[in-house]
């Protein structure tokens, strides 16, 4: 088929506003696979993008379209994901086409993701197709959602299509526009083949498999490739197109969406935004939007057992090579004995990668308290990062500490206004300026310490508007602060894995809530123990934890010796779950739960 009828798109939305449900019902209208097999062999591959209800990875598929104008088109359709800790991968996808479905809930309407992802499309200058969806659910303000499209993205309502993925509304509406509206592959006239990695997924037998975008020339199997940013040489395997499942075919032409395997063998070594082109004819300019990502946000993850310390290694090693974005490298700390720093995009990320670990790879861990990463000034003008608070040099030896900041964009119904406002003064952060979205809602853009947004302003800032407000950021300048170091210290010995970077002022307030959280949370032990928080050896707060005994046979009558040998058991398996430090023993999920609540 010829470039002339082939599209490329994508699905981009606010997180939960539907791009899964509806893309499901666009493969279903083009008969391309049935729901059931789709979610089967393709969603499923990941269970906590189910379980979550998130997309984490971009899924591409190939769907062949019959047309009212009597031509068959192939349409390319990539789903993207909507949280803001995965906007790389969105603006990814984005580069890869040219047109966007920009998808609202009727009942919702413009939230801080859709403006941030329509920005996204405009800045690539994809054509956007302005879809309302769920006009199903009996709470659809379509009034509303057309008046804010005008108003809030500048797109005329009359370009609105009206659907609902779950009642399959609107469903050929939509195919058609994105066939007449979008237009036809760019950037084929080039002279040489290019080809641009949207994403790369980890095959154990095949190696690196590349997701690409060709925008020019044809790739095939027997092909020496060449990637442009490291000048990496490596023969193509295979080519072949998503169905969703993939599917080999004989060579890529300009337009179309597909993979590529290689001899590549490290993900690493195949970065997303990366252009490859020919080994015989190379291009000479790359194709736009190359970006290296950087991790922003550092924890340490141990393994609870220390036996475990190799299958940890191993599970980061699998995790690494299918997310570019994730970095680890090894540590050890004094509490927690041996273990790996790791870098995330976000919390979310960190989560996840967290959750996959315990569960894909059956390892328990403990992580530390999340870092950003601070740029420390010293006294000679040496700056160095420090991305975990117990590398901080000694403060006699630093000038200033500054550290990361967001512009974060915040919707919010008007009346949570004063309650917003009081929640990024108490975070640290500042209003640029508010605007008006419509009667109902405004939009503050606030500049914020990134680090206090990482545990619970997401959170927060739900609670406050009931659901109804939701955030978007990017990352700001480096800002000086009056930063210090805090540490815990357990019956007088600091655990290096509670320590943190914090802000002078509000060190107090924040030790003594660990405190207090730990002192919660630590079930009562053998004899007392004292939590303490402390910056530069000064105590600032303290608690204690509960001393008790607890005989888990003492209800057990006569000599039953198997009832009482099971009660031992299930204490020895209880025990298991927790750290030992010293002679205090700490549930694994201890971290987890302070880290939550504080
Ligand atoms: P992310 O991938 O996390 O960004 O979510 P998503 O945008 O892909 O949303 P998804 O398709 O997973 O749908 C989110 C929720 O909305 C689910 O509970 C769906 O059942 C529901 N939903 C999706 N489309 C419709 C619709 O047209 N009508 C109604 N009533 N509900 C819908």
């Amino acid at each position: 088929m010829s470039a002339e009828n082939t599209r490329n798109f994508c699905i981009i939305a606010h997180v939960d506003h539907g791009k899964t449900t509806l893309s499901d019902r666009l493969l279903e209208h083009t008969n391309q696979v049935s729901a059931r097999v789709l979610t089967d062999q393709h969603l499923d591959s990941m269970d906590l993008e189910k379980e979550r209800g998130i997309t984490i990875k971009s899924h591409p598929v190939t769907m062949t379209y019959p047309a009212k104008d009597g031509k068959v088109y192939k349409l390319n359709l990539m789903d993207t994901p909507g949280h803001v800790d995965f906007s790389y991968e969105v603006s990814r996808s984005l580069a890869a086409c040219e047109g966007a479905v920009l998808l609202i809930d009727a009942a919702q309407g413009v939230e801080a993701q859709t403006v941030a992802n329509a920005h996204l499309a405009v800045g690539q200058r994809l054509k956007i197709i302005p879809v309302i969806n769920k006009i199903d659910l009996p709470s659809a303000n379509l009034e509303l959602c057309l008046k804010q499209l005008e108003d809030i993205l500048t797109i005329p309502a009359e370009e609105a299509i009206l659907a609902s993925g779950k009642a399959g509304i609107g469903i050929e509406e939509i195919l058609e526009a994105v066939v007449h509206r979008v237009p036809p592959p760019r950037w084929t006239d080039y002279p040489q083949a290019r080809a641009l990695v949207f994403d790369s997924l980890y095959d154990a037998y095949r190696g690196v498999i590349a997701y690409v975008r060709v925008f020019s020339g044809t790739l095939k199997s027997g092909d020496m490739m060449l990637l442009m940013s490291n000048g990496l040489r490596s023969e193509i395997k295979e080519v072949g197109i998503f169905t969703p499942k993939m599917e080999k075919v004989d060579a890529l032409g300009a337009g179309d969406t597909g993979y590529i395997v290689s001899n590549v063998k490290d993900t690493s070594e195949i970065k997303t935004g990366d252009t490859i082109t020919l080994s015989r004819h190379p291009a000479t300019q790359m194709l736009p939007g190359y970006k290296e990502v950087r991790p922003m946000v550092f924890c340490g993850l141990y393994p609870v057992d220390t036996s475990d310390y190799e299958k940890l290694k191993a599970a980061l090693g699998r995790l690494r090579l299918n997310d570019a974005a994730f970095v680890y490298s090894s540590e050890s700390s004094v509490a927690l004995g041996f273990g790996f720093r790791c870098g995330f995009l976000g919390l979310l990320h960190m989560e996840i990668i967290q959750e996959r670990i315990r569960r894909e790879h059956d390892v328990d861990i403990i992580s530390t308290y999340p870092s950003v990463v601070y740029r420390v000034v010293k006294h000679g003008g040496e700056v160095i990062e420090v991305d975990n608070p117990i590398n901080l040099p000694d403060p006699g030896t630093i000038t200033e500490i500054q550290e990361p900041t967001i512009k974060a964009a915040i919707h919010i119904p008007n009346d949570a206004m004063g309650d917003i406002l009081a929640l990024v003064m108490e975070k640290r952060g500042v209003v640029d300026h508010t605007d008006t979205l419509d009667a109902t809602r405004v939009m503050l853009t606030c500049i914020l310490p990134l680090n206090e947004i990482l545990v619970d302003f997401n959170d927060r800032l739900k609670s406050i508007t009931h659901g109804y407000g939701s955030m978007d950021y990017e990352l700001g300048e480096y800002r000086t602060a009056d930063l210090v170091k805090m540490e815990i210290l357990i019956n007088g010995d600091p655990v290096d894995a509670f320590a943190s970077i914090v802000h002078r002022d509000k060190a107090e307030g924040k030790g003594r809530e660990l405190c207090e959280k730990l002192a919660e949370i630590i079930p009562p032990q053998m004899f007392k123990v004292a939590i303490q928080a402390a910056i530069g050896g000064k105590v600032i707060a303290r608690d204690n934890v509960k001393e008790m005994r607890k005989d888990v046979t003492a209800k057990c009558y006569g000599g039953d010796i198997s009832r009482k040998r099971k009660l031992l058991d299930k204490q020895k398996e209880g025990k298991k779950k927790m750290k030992q430090f010293g002679r205090v023993s700490i549930p694994s999920d201890a971290f987890i739960k302070v880290l939550k609540t504080n």
